[in-house]
């Protein structure tokens, strides 16, 4: 479904992904660990369109590569960024409805909005609730919430986990379990090694911006390196 050959990325001068190769098949969570700075967020940047980068992206057989980051997102490629990007002044409803912009998501939107709330009954308690009030792990879940309301056939989730206690982790994951069994491909990229590579029917290890490691998700758990680099051997 996703299939990236030799992507470098950028910043001005700055580069940040070298030589970067994956594959996410459809209907599978992929997941991408990797410590702080190496690499993830700009991944995920690179796919959207929104940094420069250079390689080969095809998407479901499109080369989207050279696409601006409007017409990825129509194309269903979606990404729920590490910041979440709520709008603190609006509602938790208004916050859902404004992910409905691409065309295919408009005409279905009002279902959508049925399928998120049911599917995350703590946002359903508190739509008429304004977002930046929300605790920590409510936002993530407005902002995964938003995200699904764009219809994505690959939802990219940026450290979905990051800050939030462990109870709301566990949902967080059980979460990410059920979206990916409604039939929405995952691309996950997390700190959280245990938790992701359980859940990854593949993975791989980004590190300085290159994929040092890649394996079933059940397999790198066990994998030497990858316990003496994260796991403390
Ligand atoms: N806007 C920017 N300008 C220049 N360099 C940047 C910019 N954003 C990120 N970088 C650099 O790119 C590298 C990768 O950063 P990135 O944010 O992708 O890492 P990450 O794996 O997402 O880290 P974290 O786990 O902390 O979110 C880092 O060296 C970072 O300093
Ligand atoms: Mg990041």
């Amino acid at each position: 479904m996703l299939d990236v050959r030799a992507l470098n990325a950028y910043y001005g001068e700055i580069q940040v992904l070298y030589d970067v190769a994956l594959q996410v098949h459809p209907g599978e969570v992929a997941v991408v660990v990797g410590a702080n700075g190496a690499g993830k967020t700009s991944l995920i940047n690179a796919l959207s369109g929104t940094i420069d980068r250079e390689g080969e992206i095809h998407f479901d057989g499109t080369a989207i590569d050279r696409l601006p980051p409007h017409e990825v997102a129509e194309m269903g490629l979606i990404q729920v960024p590490e910041d979440r990007h709520l709008f603190p002044f609006l509602t938790v409803r208004e916050n859902l409805d404004l992910g409905a912009y691409p065309t295919r998501a408009r005409p279905v939107a009002a279902q959508t909005l049925q399928e998120v709330l049911d599917l995350m009954p703590r946002l359903k308690e508190r739509t008429r609730q304004v977002a930046g009030s929300l605790s920590g792990g409510e936002q993530q879940l407005c902002a995964i919430g938003r995200a699904l309301m764009s219809k994505p056939r690959l939802l990219m989730l940026d450290e979905p986990t990051l800050g939030l206690a462990p109870i709301m982790v566990s949902l967080v994951f059980d979460l990410i379990r059920q979206i990916r069994d409604t039939g929405t491909t995952i691309l996950l990229v997390e700190q959280n090694v245990n938790r992701s590579l359980a859940l990854a029917d593949r993975a791989y290890v980004l590190e300085g911006g290159s994929i040092v490691l890649e394996g079933g998700g059940q397999a790198l758990l066990k994998d030497e390196r990858l316990k003496a680099a994260y796991l403390g051997g």
